[in-house]
Order: structure tokens, then sequence, then C-alpha cells
């Protein structure tokens, strides 16, 4: 078997199908929403990763912290000789957990975005001759399936705080979903922003340079190539804001004037008046208890929780029982 494959669990023309039927309905809803996982195209990723980057984004930092910390004491707790990681992108922090893992043989990255996962993988290889990475282009929320060759125990890693772009009632059955994936001695390895001030959450989704901004409005640079809409992205402005009830952060795009927006490959004319917001991303932070309480109501058993030293972020781990 060669080194490095990637497969698709869904054929192309599936994404396409989602994407129709994901902007037809959040179009014509009021207030008008689109999902976040189609803001995830080449330049897409390439834009998150710059966002990991910036000096308000703390996260990726905070994460990469606790993983350089911990990662003996996670491949102590584990043994995993399978990796799998979903929403993988860049693979950038995860190399110091391969760095770690001495009985890791395979690792399979997912993510819907093909060109993240042939980047990262060529990366990986080059670092780690004797892994065997088997990339899978695919849906986490829809149907996750594993390759053949992926011996136990394995750890499953959801990092970037990306369980928090899912609503909560989506949260429970993903996770769900990731507790029956996993065998009896199996791991999750779950990264979760932590609730903080106001200013430095927001500042973090809305950066001075406004590569946040880019990344946000990207999401109609998709619709237009892929359904041939007239999205102009400038008619747009980029909003974040912080919902403390629901202790999220939501992104938004703002219509800067009247328009009228054609869809043709879903014959579809789209109304939006000044001022006019649509909500394109949440991304929920957590509290300790709260990560507790989904993963056990997930079958999962939360065994670890570490912090950054400044309690910006957490990983949990938890085995299934
Ligand atoms: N884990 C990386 C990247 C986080 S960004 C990090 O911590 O920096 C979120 C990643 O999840 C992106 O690479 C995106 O392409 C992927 N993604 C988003 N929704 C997805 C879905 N429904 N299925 C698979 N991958 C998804
Ligand atoms: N998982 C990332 C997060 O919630 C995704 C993200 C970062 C994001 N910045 C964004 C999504 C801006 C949409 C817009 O932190």
């Amino acid at each position: 078997m060669s080194p490095f494959t990637l497969s698709r669990t869904l054929p192309a023309d599936a994404t396409a199908a989602a994407l129709r039927a994901d902007v037809a309905d959040g179009l014509t809803r009021t207030p008008k929403q689109l999902p976040p996982k189609w803001f995830y195209d080449a330049r897409g990723s390439e834009l998150f990763e710059r966002i990991t980057r910036l000096p308000e984004y703390y996260p990726t930092r905070a994460e990469r912290e606790i993983l350089v910390d911990r990662a003996t004491e996670i491949a102590a707790a584990t043994g995993a000789r399978t990796l799998v990681e979903l929403g993988s992108g860049s693979s950038e922090k995860t190399r110091h957990l391969l760095r770690a893992l001495p009985e890791l043989r395979t690792y399979v990255p997912v993510d819907v975005s093909e060109s993240a996962l042939s980047l990262a993988g060529r990366a990986l290889l080059a670092a780690h001759p004797e892994l065997v990475v088997h990339a899978l282009v695919a849906d986490f929320l829809t149907g996750l399936t594993l390759p053949a060759d992926t011996p136990g125990p394995r750890l499953v890693a959801f990092l970037g705080g990306t369980i928090g772009n899912l609503p909560p009632a989506e949260r429970a059955g993903f996770l769900a979903s990731v507790g029956a994936l996993l065998a009896p001695g199996d791991a999750l390895l779950l990264g979760t922003d932590l609730v903080k001030d106001e200013a430095t959450l927001v500042a973090a989704y809305d950066d001075a340079q406004g590569v946040t901004a880019d990344f946000n409005k990207n999401v109609l640079a998709v619709i237009d190539r892929e359904l041939g809409a007239d999205f102009d992205p400038a008619d747009f402005d980029h909003v974040a804001l912080w919902d403390a009830e629901r202790e999220w952060i939501e992104m938004r795009l703002r219509a800067r004037g009247d328009l009228a927006v054609k869809i043709p490959a879903l014959d579809l004319a789209v109304p939006f008046a000044a001022g006019e917001e649509m909500r394109t991303e949440i991304s929920a932070k957590f509290r300790r208890e709260g990560v507790r309480a989904e993963l056990t109501a997930a079958g999962l058993e939360p065994r670890r929780w570490w912090t950054d030293r400044e309690g910006r972020f957490a990983l949990s781990l938890a085995v299934r029982a």
C-alpha cells in the first residue's frame, strides 16, 4: 500500500448537490443563513491558515501550547495506533501529537477541503515516512466511515474549537456519532475554546487586517463560482458579535444597500434590504461543566482536562467505556 492515499466517501457531485440544497434553503429563510462548511474551498483554507497566525486569533496558539506540553501524557493515556483527525485542515498542530505517539501506524485526516488534505499529506509524509496516511475527503457530519486498515486503539482528534461551529442540537448528534465510531478503549481528544471577556473574543473574529472579513465573504465567492451567482463581496460588511446568553460568537454578512442577487443554478433571485444581515457561522465558547455534560451525554467518559497557561482554551480527553 502506498504511504499516502486520498479517497472520497462522497462523489464530487454529492458535494455540489448539498451546496445547492443548503443555499436554496438558507437564502429563502428569515433571517437568511448559510452553513459554515462552504467557507473552505482552496482559497478559504488558505485564508483560515492566515487567521491562525493573526495576533488577535489566540485559539491556535493556545491549543498548540497545550499539545506541546501534554503530548506525552496524551500518548501515554491512549497508546493510539491510529489517529483519526476530523476537520484536520493543514494538520499543522497535529505534528506535535504524531511525534509523541510511539505506537502510531496510521493517520486518517478527514476534511471537506481536498486542497488542504493534499498539501498536509505531502508535508506529513516528508516528516514521517514510516506513517500510513489515508486522507478522507468527507463531511464529518454525515455518515463518517473509517477506511479498513485502522488498527486500535484509535484516537479521534477534533481540534481548533471546530465543535463550536456546530449549533448545540447538531453537536449532540455529532458527538453521539463520534461515540458510535469508537470501540471500547478508543478515545476522543476534543479542543474547545473557553468563555472569556467579550473584547478578546470579538477581536479574534474581527481582526484589524480584515483577514477574517475576507474569509467570511469567501462563502459568497464559492456560491458565485459553483452556482453562477452574482454576489459581489464588496456589497457586504463583515459582522462579528458576542451573544452573551448563548455564549457564542456569531458571524454575519450585512448588505450595504438594497440588492437583488441572482443564483441561476437554483433559478432563484434573492432580495436583500439595506442593512439586512445573514448568519454565516457561530463559534460557541465552552465551560468545563458544559463540555463534561456533552461528552457524557454522547456515551463518552471524560478523563482529562487541560488548558493553556492563560486558561483560554481547553483540550479534553474522553474514552469510550
Ligand atoms: N483543525 C485545524 C483546522 C480548523 S478549521 C485547526 O485546528 O487549525 C476547520 C476545518 O474543518 C477546515 O479545514 C474545514 O475544511 C473543515 N470542515 C468544516 N466543516 C467540515 C465538515 N462538515 N466535514 C469535514 N470537514 C469540515
Ligand atoms: N473553528 C474556527 C473557530 O471557530 C473557525 C473560524 C475562525 C471562523 N474564524 C472564523 C469561521 C471566522 C468563520 C469566520 O474559531
